[in-house]
């Protein structure tokens, strides 16, 4: 394995937790949906505790948490980006609905990086040497689940805020929220749903099979998941 590049991963993952904090801040200000708002919130404080769970990393690794590299500096200006586009839609945009959907759009591009962050931290877990291993993996553990619901309920968020906006019918909170979804593959099925729902109310036509309509159990695992933790 690159040692040099796992390290960069590691300072690029910090960096991604420690302007996600600062993204949270600014989302917060922005949100309006009292549901949202508090999700966020919630999302915010694990956050900073992702900070804490990498600064140990580095801790336990040897390395620097304070080491600047130029991949580290790009994420950072990404993150710096984010914020100002809130601010900026807070103060000039069309209406705090709009500032709302900004911030959730936002919240997406920042937990992407971070989501693919510790997807990445997990492949190298798997291959590392015992220490790393041990210290990669309890890192993995403690803070992944969370950051799939971070990035796929606030894209079901997004995406029925942005509905609601249009006037077409929303679900409110999202059924990502309802089904507490923490998967790709979970995702993909409330997508799915999603769509044959919109579909069977504008145009009347035969009805959807019975396995597309039936509704997915609350906190069921998505098979990628599963999959992806037995490679
Ligand atoms: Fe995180
Ligand atoms: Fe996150």
């Amino acid at each position: 394995m690159n040692k040099t590049q796992v390290e960069e991963l590691i300072y690029q993952a910090l960096e991604t937790e420690l302007g996600g904090v600062q993204v949270y801040r600014s989302a917060v200000a922005c949100a309006q949906n009292d549901d949202l708002k508090k999700e966020w919130q919630k999302y915010g404080r694990q956050t900073q505790e992702h900070v804490l769970v990498l600064m140990n990393v580095c801790e336990k690794l040897g390395m620097d948490p304070e080491k600047q590299t130029a991949g580290r500096r790009i994420v950072r200006e990404k993150g710096k980006s984010l914020v100002a586009a809130m601010e900026k839609a807070l103060s000039a945009g069309p209406s705090l609905a709009a500032a709302q959907l900004v911030a959730a759009e936002c919240v997406i591009d920042a937990e992407t990086k971070d989501h693919m962050n510790w997807e990445l931290i997990g492949e190298v877990a798997k291959k590392a040497p015992a220490n790393a291993k041990q210290v990669l993996t309890e890192a993995y553990d403690a803070v992944e689940d969370e950051e799939d619901e971070h990035l796929y309920h606030t894209q079901g968020w997004a995406r029925e805020l942005w509905l609601d906006s249009l006037g077409l019918p929303a679900v409110l909170p999202p059924p990502e929220e309802e089904r507490d979804v923490k998967s790709a593959m979970e995702e993909a099925q409330v997508m799915q749903e999603r769509k044959g729902k919109d579909t069977s109310k504008e145009r009347p036509g035969p009805a959807k099979s019975a396995d597309k309509s039936k509704p997915m159990p609350r906190g069921s695992n998505g098979g990628d998941k599963a999959r992806r933790r037995s490679v």
